[in-house]
């Protein structure tokens, strides 16, 4: 359990300079959207983290991109890059309920009624001038099924929209929008809770899609080696991390919505104006040094595309592997198809339709996933873009190895879709079958044996790369 705080991965973090500090004041109505965009804008293993430590118009300093890199990603759960997917399948087969605690760190402020106020937080604006308002972009959203009572945590988006109210986005066919549904049917508020900057693996299972009723916070401990710690909330029936920097509960009215967004969404357009419930703030409890924590999301490269594409893929193979597909070895959820569109499998063939057999099974377990699947042999490298074209440019046959499927199940944000078939949440599925057909010649070039034994000896031949002005 290598970190069991937000302040305990900062720490570390700033030893070798994977979180680095701005001294200076930033502005959050533009300045921290254009800084994180310019951070990431530098490949992706040499992304900082970022802590503002002086947010204008507010006392509290402001983490963003902790999710930003692999790297970072990789140490958070306390093994190698190559390994992340092993240690989210082991936590996914031994997940470690919760267990209840009478208090903790995020209690030691405890804010109510008119002492409320959400405009004195660092809350960044992540599209200047296109934004409705500035975005809690980042926060684990806590909702109970009313009847099954399973709790479920997800990253949804939250407009600020005065000193206790926010606007709450919710998509039908999220596990919030199943609840909200619920309630709604009973004639029930929701109640609702969001804790920010909590232990780091919270985010990871947050991000993450699992089965409905599945509960994310024993997947935590599952990841975490040990049960996460909950403390009930103050106002609500609800339980949030105990060391959460910050937690904000309050009651959506189910009922009458209001205008939400425009926002500039995670596949890097800006969404329309929509109809969304408003969540009325009931009480803000904090630590008493609280450090604001926020994802930067909208086009890819993204914090948001990281944190969604790697948690997805691991719960995507977990769920292959459940289903008894035979010979998947490993499945990248691409950054660039905003971590939902694109999907690349690496499979051991077994026969020759055992691509087309992998493909569908994607499209069965994660409908709303994989608008293209790409299959290939298990030598390609999934996370390299230049080794997958090549197995693509090196195998197919539009006329044999393409699968297209009409109308399979789509998302509205897709903006591919004709605007007036879009709330149909329909859409084309493409399989792209990039394994071998028949035995290949031997691939060309110095294999790994060779190469390996030249990385060994790299200093000694003194090439370095050249410099970028
Ligand atoms: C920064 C960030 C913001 C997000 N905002 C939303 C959102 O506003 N609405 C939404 O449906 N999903 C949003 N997501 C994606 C969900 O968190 C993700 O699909 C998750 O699996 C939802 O939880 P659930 O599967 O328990 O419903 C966001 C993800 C991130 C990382």
């Amino acid at each position: 359990m290598p970190y069991d705080s937000l302040k305990a991965l900062i720490a570390d973090l700033e030893k070798d300079g994977s979180l680095q500090h701005v001294p200076i004041e930033v502005d959050p109505a533009w300045e921290v959207a254009a800084v994180m965009r310019r951070v990431f804008r530098m490949p992706q293993a040499q992304r900082p983290a970022v802590l503002f430590d002086r947010i204008k118009g507010s006392d509290l300093p402001l983490v963003v991109g902790l999710y930003g890199s692999r790297r970072t990603y990789a140490r958070i759960l306390g093994v190698t890059p190559t390994r992340i997917n092993e240690r989210w399948l082991h936590a996914l087969a031994h997940p470690v309920p919760p267990v209840f605690v009478s208090g903790g760190p995020c209690k030691e402020v405890v804010l109510r009624g008119e002492a409320v106020d959400l405009t004195r937080f660092p809350v960044p604006t992540w599209t200047p001038g296109r934004d409705i308002a500035p975005y809690i972009a980042g926060a684990s959203v806590v909702t109970r099924d009313p009847e099954s009572h399973v709790r479920n945590v997800g990253i949804y988006r939250l407009q600020l929209k005065g000193r206790d109210r926010t606007g709450l986005n919710i998509n039908p066919p999220q596990h919030i929008g199943i609840h909200s549904r619920k309630y709604r049917a009973r004639g029930q508020p929701m109640q609702v809770a969001m804790a920010l900057g909590a232990d780091p693996v919270v985010s990871m299972v947050a991000a993450a899609k699992f089965p409905p009723d599945t509960d994310e916070f024993a997947i935590a401990g599952g990841l975490r080696g040990a049960p996460l710690e909950l403390v009930k909330c103050e106002t609500v029936d609800l339980e949030v991390p105990a060391t959460a920097e910050i937690v904000i509960e309050g009651t959506a009215d189910l009922e009458h919505l209001e205008p939400e967004a425009p926002f500039g969404e995670y596949m890097g357009y800006m969404s329309p104006q929509r109809l969304n419930p408003v969540l009325r703030v009931t009480a803000v409890t904090c630590q008493r040094r609280a450090i604001f924590h926020a994802l930067l999301s909208q086009k890819p490269p993204s914090e948001s595309s990281m944190l969604r594409g790697i948690s997805n893929e691991a719960s995507l193979l977990g769920a292959l592997r459940g289903m008894g597909v035979k010979g998947v070895t490993d499945v990248h959820v691409t950054e660039p198809g905003g971590a939902v569109m694109h999907v690349v499998v690496a499979i051991q063939k077994l026969h020759p339709a055992h691509p087309r057999e992998v493909m569908t099974a994607v499209w069965g377990v994660r409908p709303y996933y994989g608008k293209q699947v790409i299959v290939v042999d298990d030598d390609i490298d999934i996370r390299d873009p230049f080794d997958v074209e090549w197995a693509v440019a090196t195998t197919v046959q539009a006329r044999r190895d393409l699968v297209i499927i009409p109308d399979h199940t789509g998302r509205r944000s897709d903006l591919s879709v004709e605007p007036e078939r879009r709330d149909q949440d329909r859409s084309d599925k493409l399989g792209v079958d990039a394994t071998r057909k028949w035995p290949y010649p031997a691939p060309a070039g110095a294999g790994p044996e060779h190469l390996a034994r030249v990385e060994a000896r790299w200093p000694e031949y003194g090439i370095r790369e050249v410099e970028r002005e």
